[in-house]
């Protein structure tokens, strides 16, 4: 491990696919082609990045990986979840092909979530799986995406309905990225954060009730809490690495939040749409009598807290066609991830009417009131 990676944090990941681990810290950029080496060895290395996140950081990739002995090829695609679709993903494979990657090549994803995923499902595509190290800028990637090995692409049906689960040999996660990204962006990424407290840690929660999270902050701080959300979602992963049971918790918020973005034609951030979701199930969990009395106003204020929404007027109708079009949907039920408390959290099965009954008593509530 390099001595210049400053306020090292190092979360390791069991699977049954493989162990890998996660480094959070500072300075880790420049570590990518040694870290890369050590964890995965091989002869060619291409990176995945897009339009926002290569002028700023390519460089520094690339230059690492050839110090460490790699040929080194890149491509930067359009930023945007718009672009995570299949002639995006078919100019990467082509690009891998023409590159002359074999299976000793690794992939290296740089960049958000977007990049996340399609960078690694096309190695989880190209000669039937080459490795891919997750390298994410974004909170929402460090603390979500980069980590658990789902990977996919966007189709007109709906968003990640092809894809793979295919774990990353190496995460790294340079908590310095944050300080460049849209403050939108970053506060998008607080949703997971959020939700990861909701789930399982009642003193993250009320640490981020209390402060709100800052790009600029300090650099350990960041570090600590990136590396408390990776260590929340490896629980998860490990005990259930396709999401056959426990990780469905991961959806908590998200299937009003699925529903939100969609019918937001996409325009409001994820992690925004998250926050959104967590709340009105909260308060629709208050109200059927699925929580503790109080709930709803705690994570109600932890989220403005954090600056994120905690309502939508959008018409509930729309919200519940949107719902129950949701890929998680068994049959004529969907699976609801409800707290019952903070870090006490329950798998539902509900109707279709009992989806819109949660619509209806979580979301707009504050039209309602007024
Ligand atoms: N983002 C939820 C999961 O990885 O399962």
């Amino acid at each position: 491990m390099s001595k210049n990676t400053d306020n090292l944090q190092v979360i390791k990941v069991i699977t049954r696919e493989r162990p890998y681990d996660v480094l959070v810290g500072s300075n880790l950029l420049d570590q990518v082609g040694t870290e890369v080496r050590t964890a995965v060895g091989g002869d060619a290395a291409f990176v995945v990045t897009d339009t926002n996140v290569g002028p700023l950081y390519l460089r520094r990739v690339e230059q690492s990986l050839a110090d460490a002995g790699y040929r080194t090829v890149s491509i930067t695609i359009p930023a945007g979840e718009q672009h995570k679709r299949l002639d995006t993903f078919g100019t990467i494979v082509e690009a891998m092909a023409e590159a002359g990657l074999t299976r000793s090549s690794v992939v290296v994803a740089l960049g958000g979530g977007v990049v996340g995923d399609m960078a690694g499902f096309a190695a989880a595509s190209y000669m039937r799986g080459v490795c891919v190290v997750q390298v994410p800028t974004s909170l929402l990637a460090m603390v979500d995406s980069s980590v658990g090995g789902k990977t996919a692409i966007d189709l007109d049906a709906g968003k990640n309905l092809v894809g793979a689960f295919h774990q990353p040999s190496l995460v790294l996660a340079d908590v310095g990225c944050l300080s460049t990204l849209h403050p939108d962006v970053f506060v998008d990424g607080i949703g997971e954060v959020v939700k990861h407290a909701v789930l399982a840690d009642a003193d993250l929660f009320d640490e981020l009730a209390a402060h709100p999270l800052s790009q600029d902050g300090d650099p350990a701080y960041l570090a600590r809490i990136v590396a408390r959300n990776v260590e929340i979602k490896r629980n998860v992963v490990a005990a259930d690495e396709r999401e056959l049971g426990l990780r469905q918790t991961l959806n908590l918020g998200h299937t009003i939040g699925h529903a939100v973005e969609a019918a937001s034609d996409f325009k409001l951030g994820h992690g925004h749409c998250v926050a959104i979701g967590l709340c009105a199930v909260a308060r629709a969990a208050e109200g059927l009598g699925w929580c503790e009395p109080g709930l709803s106003t705690r994570i109600e204020r932890c989220v403005e807290a954090q600056g994120l929404p905690i309502d939508t007027d959008l018409p509930h109708e729309m919200l519940l066609s949107f719902a129950v079009r949701d890929k998680k949907r068994r049959a004529s039920h969907v699976n609801l991830v409800v707290a019952r408390d903070i870090a006490d959290v329950d798998i539902r099965s509900v109707s279709v009417e009992e989806l819109a009954r949660v619509i209806e008593l979580g979301c707009a509530s504050a039209l309602r009131r007024s």
